[in-house]
């Protein structure tokens, strides 16, 4: 019943700006209600603030949902992830580019099938709610098919995505490559079928340089500089095996980065997935585009890709977005991804902290995303898409937080600790999209 206005009494915890990388959040960063009240109707948030200060402002017949033991946080984002490899997560012992050919790429191919795919869209869906990831930007298989179960499944439940059908016209399996420019025209019927249409949005797909030719590169530049509201995801930079190929293929490019920008590809609402083995004049040039780079520790560790360095994107100004790469990653809970970055900086003398993890989670992916206008934040006029979180969600987590003394503590003892256990309940366009059982 989502024309109602529905309010949630708890602590509630969002950001307005960006904390910084400090111990201590910079001023004005963070916004907490111990006895916090959301309001909200109609899919979108009224208000949100102090319970005793709201409360004389509410309409007579609000329904309240008292949960002042829980904590709400904005719905977790997550920028980038592969639906179709959910089936193919924890496939033993290889780098990237034997892990593409050996486990990836034949299951793509089952994505051929429209059954198996409406299938997996929603089991993957399942997944997200249990995870408190109400958003995320998603690689479906090359077959249009694909993109169109992917997208049906979210419109139904209401959710804000981003997807796209890949574009790979060579080096893979007959059945998973596309037509240069056929896999173009595809991507246009997607595109004017499902971008803009509800909470969901287009993102062009190329898969990464060395299965696009130039001409399929140049034609998916084509497409963003007809309608500059797409976005654009790909791969970069993530395994030094992949480096040599992409040298080989593209002698007359000067680096990985440059193959891209050749054929327009690099702007502000790219996203580029792993960005490792970068330099600092790549860096420079993805800042001055607005482009991000995808962090994903738990896909990094899994693959033995290596150890992003965080810290010199951000004192690049550097646009980063986090997120868990599934099937190379190892977790789809943002939670856990949080722990991986958190010891992916360990290992780089540049540990995250609770509070740069939860605004990179939510407010930093949404302006990473330019999604910032809708969602990531707890406030009047934003979309209604927020996680409940139970900080005693198993013996373990709840000894370990009756410990904690702060909110710092609280918050990084979850990021450490917590799983899906502490994703109490999911909400998503003001719906209920998902509780824990028992
Ligand atoms: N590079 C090209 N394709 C992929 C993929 O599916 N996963 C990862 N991690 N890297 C890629
Ligand atoms: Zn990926």
């Amino acid at each position: 019943d989502t024309g109602r206005d529905w309010l949630m009494r708890a602590r509630i915890l969002s950001f307005d700006s960006d904390p910084g990388d400090a111990d201590s959040p910079r001023e004005g960063s963070v916004v907490y209600h111990q006895d916090g009240a959301l309001w909200w109707a109609n899919g979108r948030i009224q208000a949100v603030g102090d319970y005793t200060e709201l409360a004389p402002r509410l309409p007579a017949d609000i329904s309240i949902i008292d949960q002042r033991d829980k904590l709400v946080m904005p719905g977790f984002i997550d920028s980038h992830v592969h639906y179709v490899q959910l089936e193919i997560m924890a496939s033993y012992g290889r780098q990237l580019l034997d892990w593409l050919n050996e486990y990836t790429f034949p299951e793509e191919c089952r994505f051929a099938q429209f059954a198996h795919a409406e299938k997996m869209a929603d089991v993957f869906l399942d997944e997200l709610m249990r995870v408190g990831t109400t958003t995320a930007q998603v690689f479906c298989s090359s077959h249009p098919n694909s993109v169109d179960a992917f997208f049906t499944a979210a419109q139904r439940r209401g959710l804000c995505m981003l997807a796209g059908k890949v574009l790979m016209d060579r080096h893979a399996p007959d059945s998973l490559t596309d037509d240069t420019i056929g896999g173009i025209r595809d991507s246009e019927r997607l595109i004017s079928d499902w971008h803009g249409t509800d909470r969901l949005g287009y993102s062009v797909t190329p898969r990464f340089a060395p299965t696009s030719t130039r001409a399929q590169l140049d034609a998916a530049g084509g497409l963003l500089r007809n309608d500059p509201s797409l976005w654009l995801q790909t791969h970069l930079s993530e395994n030094l095996g992949e480096l040599d190929w992409v040298a080989e293929l593209f002698p007359d490019s000067r680096d990985y980065l440059e193959v891209y920008e050749q054929s327009g590809l690099v702007g502000p609402r790219s996203t580029f997935a792993h960005g490792i083995h970068l330099d600092d004049g790549m860096r420079q040039r993805l800042a001055e585009r607005g482009a991000n780079i995808a962090f994903c520790p738990s896909s990094n560790l899994f693959l033995g890709s290596g150890l992003f360095d965080r810290r010199a994107a951000r004192d690049t100004g550097l646009n980063l977005t986090l997120a868990s790469d599934i099937g190379a990653g190892t977790d789809l809970s943002g939670l856990a991804t949080l722990k991986a970055g958190y010891q992916v900086g360990q290992l780089r003398g540049q540990p995250l902290t609770a509070w740069a993890g939860f605004h990179a989670l939510t407010l930093g992916n949404a302006q990473s995303l330019s999604l910032d206008d809708r969602i990531g934040r707890l406030a009047h006029g934003m979309e209604a898409d927020f996680v409940v979180i139970d900080l005693f969600a198993s013996p373990l987590l709840a000894r370990r937080m009756s410990r904690c003394q702060t909110l710092a503590e609280e918050l990084f003892t979850l990021m450490m600790l917590g799983d899906d256990r502490a994703i109490y309940e999911t909400w998503a366009g003001g719906r209920l999209q998902h509780r824990r059982s028992a």
